[in-house]
């Protein structure tokens, strides 16, 4: 309780200090905490003010806070002109209003203590990113180069870089190029005007190259009418390449990649047959860029396990596909096990046309889920169902496309007539459209029986797709199950009388 209250005291004494010195306005990491009391007095003393307005829960605004702390911290330390404030949207609610701030996390650079007209910066996701852009806005906003020497070391200096080829390095539509710079702060621009650098690329007129891995990759001639969106447009759909790998490298720029439909190939890289399901969606990735972000997942790097887990795929079910709409995190499978670039086209118009059904946790309860021979599970049933101490549970777990599964039906249904009098339950689910939470550990279909008595048991069967074997197998399995939990209890018993008769001989 006293230190409850020492602390209280003292974070209060803090604000209170803060508070009354009138000029000093509280800095937490380097950034000025700016509120309604003291935002005018932050402008009067700060010629160049860049304001971060977040929402603190929000988990957009939390890796921002931290970029933008660090880039206070350097910015501080090398005596820039600028300073950092931030302003907490849900606490300063009337300071956002008078500033019509509306989007969150953004920035907003304000110079000469101009309330109304600040710069806005457009959303950067790194401190080095915020660093950049605000060299740029001042200094050139791209290197100069000026010989073959420099080009060589400008286009090794990063995976993708932007160049520019102006007759005119000082006016005219150079201007729009230094805009477009001084926007996409995330990547390297370099300008030339050199006759040599012309020739080598073989370009005559004003254009602007990506180069990628020291070597073209597209290019963008400048036209007069050409404005700095065109060009920001144009970047930024090729910046990435066909399918990008995920890794650590790539996870922030797939995740901040204005695209928003992402399809994802789950896919064990040093498997056979790898090459060709990449190529088909790699081709398909040509036929919707700027519509569609194609990511490939290496099932076989430990590294992806938390992505995997994320997306509810492991890697036995590998290849798999999924498209994820970004904007309401809804995911969408393949319906189809066939991974050529035909399907995978289909299926991505289809979804862009609105026509993909998306992924569910669970479908509804079928209304005579239990009246036929054969139960329909989902995901809302299927725990109550398959883990029930009373019933032997035996679930084939299918996919409605795939033809093996399909071709187990009528043996389901002959299982389920064999059953019909006895105490086990013949079931099925579609665990496309069902999420369960088993480690199913093998592609559909997969058959699982979940015995009685042991009913936290799960007990795979991979024998004959007969009836006979599986009979077999099913009785088994319930006598096992009940014999092993008698063991089980016979051990319990035994434990909670050695532990009585411990007890009573300490007394
Ligand atoms: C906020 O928006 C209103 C209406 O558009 C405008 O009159 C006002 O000047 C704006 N305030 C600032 C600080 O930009
Ligand atoms: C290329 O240009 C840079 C910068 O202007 C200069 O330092 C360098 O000496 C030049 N190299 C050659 C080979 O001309
Ligand atoms: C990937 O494939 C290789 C070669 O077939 C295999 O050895 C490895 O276990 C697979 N990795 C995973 C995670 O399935
Ligand atoms: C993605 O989700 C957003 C928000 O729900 C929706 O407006 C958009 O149509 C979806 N895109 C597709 C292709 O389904």
């Amino acid at each position: 309780m006293k230190v409850y209250v020492t602390l209280c005291l003292c974070v209060y004494l803090h604000e209170a200090l803060a508070e009354s010195d009138s000029d000093a306005i509280l800095e937490n990491k380097d950034v000025l905490v700016l509120t309604k009391s003291n935002f005018e007095r932050a402008l009067k003393q700060h010629n160049q003010l860049l304001v971060h307005f977040y929402a603190p829960l929000s988990g957009q605004s939390l890796g921002s806070i931290l970029e933008f702390r660090e880039a206070a911290g350097a910015l501080k330390e090398a005596e820039s002109d600028v300073r950092l404030g931030g302003v907490d949207v849900k606490k300063e609610k009337d300071l956002a209003a008078s500033l019509n701030v509306t989007i969150m996390p953004s920035l907003r650079l304000y110079l000469s203590g101009d309330k109304n007209n600040p710069v806005y910066c457009p959303v950067l996701k790194s401190s080095t990113s915020i660093i950049t852009w605000l060299k740029r806005r001042k200094g050139p906003s791209a290197d100069i180069i000026s010989n073959l020497t420099q080009l060589d070391k400008f286009i090794g200096e990063d995976e993708l870089v932007v160049l520019g080829l102006f007759k005119d390095l000082e006016e005219g539509i150079v201007k729009v190029f230094y805009e477009t710079a001084a926007n996409i702060a995330d990547l390297a621009f370099g300008v030339t005007g050199h006759d040599e650098i012309f020739r080598k690329y073989e370009i005559s007129g004003d254009t602007v190259l990506l180069i990628r891995k020291s070597e073209p990759d597209k290019q963008f001639e400048m036209g007069s009418g050409t404005v700095k969106n065109d060009l920001v447009q144009f970047i930024r759909l090729y910046e990435m390449e066909l399918v990008t790998e995920y890794n650590g490298m790539t996870a922030s720029k797939i995740l901040n990649s204005e695209v928003l439909n992402h399809f994802l190939l789950f896919i064990n890289k040093t498997e056979e047959g790898f090459e060709e399901i990449y190529q088909a969606f790699k081709t398909t990735a040509g036929k919707l860029r700027g519509k569609v972000l194609f990511v490939m997942i290496d099932v076989s790097e430990l590294r992806n396990g938390r992505v995997m887990e994320y997306f509810r795929v492991r890697s036995k079910e590998a290849p798999q596909v999924r498209m994820v709409n970004l904007s309401d995190s809804a995911q969408y499978q393949l319906p189809s096990d066939q991974f050529d670039a035909r399907t995978l086209l289909e299926f991505c118009l289809g979804y862009l046309d609105g026509k993909a059904k998306p992924k569910l946790q669970s479908e509804p309860i079928p209304e005579n889920w239990d009246t036929q021979p054969v139960k329909e599970l989902v995901g809302m049933n299927f725990e109550k169902v398959a883990f029930n101490h009373n019933k032997n549970v035996i679930v084939l777990f299918y996919a409605p496309w795939s033809s093996e599964s399909r071709a187990l039906f009528p043996l389901w249904e002959e299982l389920a007539e064999h059953f019909s009098e006895k105490d086990v339950v013949v079931a099925k689910i579609d665990i496309t459209a069902n999420d369960v939470n088993l480690h199913l550990g093998e592609k559909y279909p997969s058959i699982k029986l979940f015995p009685a008595v042991y009913s936290e048991r799960v007990v795979p069967y991979s024998g004959k797709r007969k009836l006979k074997p599986i009979v077999t197998f099913i009785k088994k399995e319930i006598e096992k199950a009940k014999t092993d939990k008698a063991k089980e209890e016979e051990r319990r018993k035994k434990y909670l009388n050695e532990q009585k008769a411990a007890v009573k001989e300490e007394l």
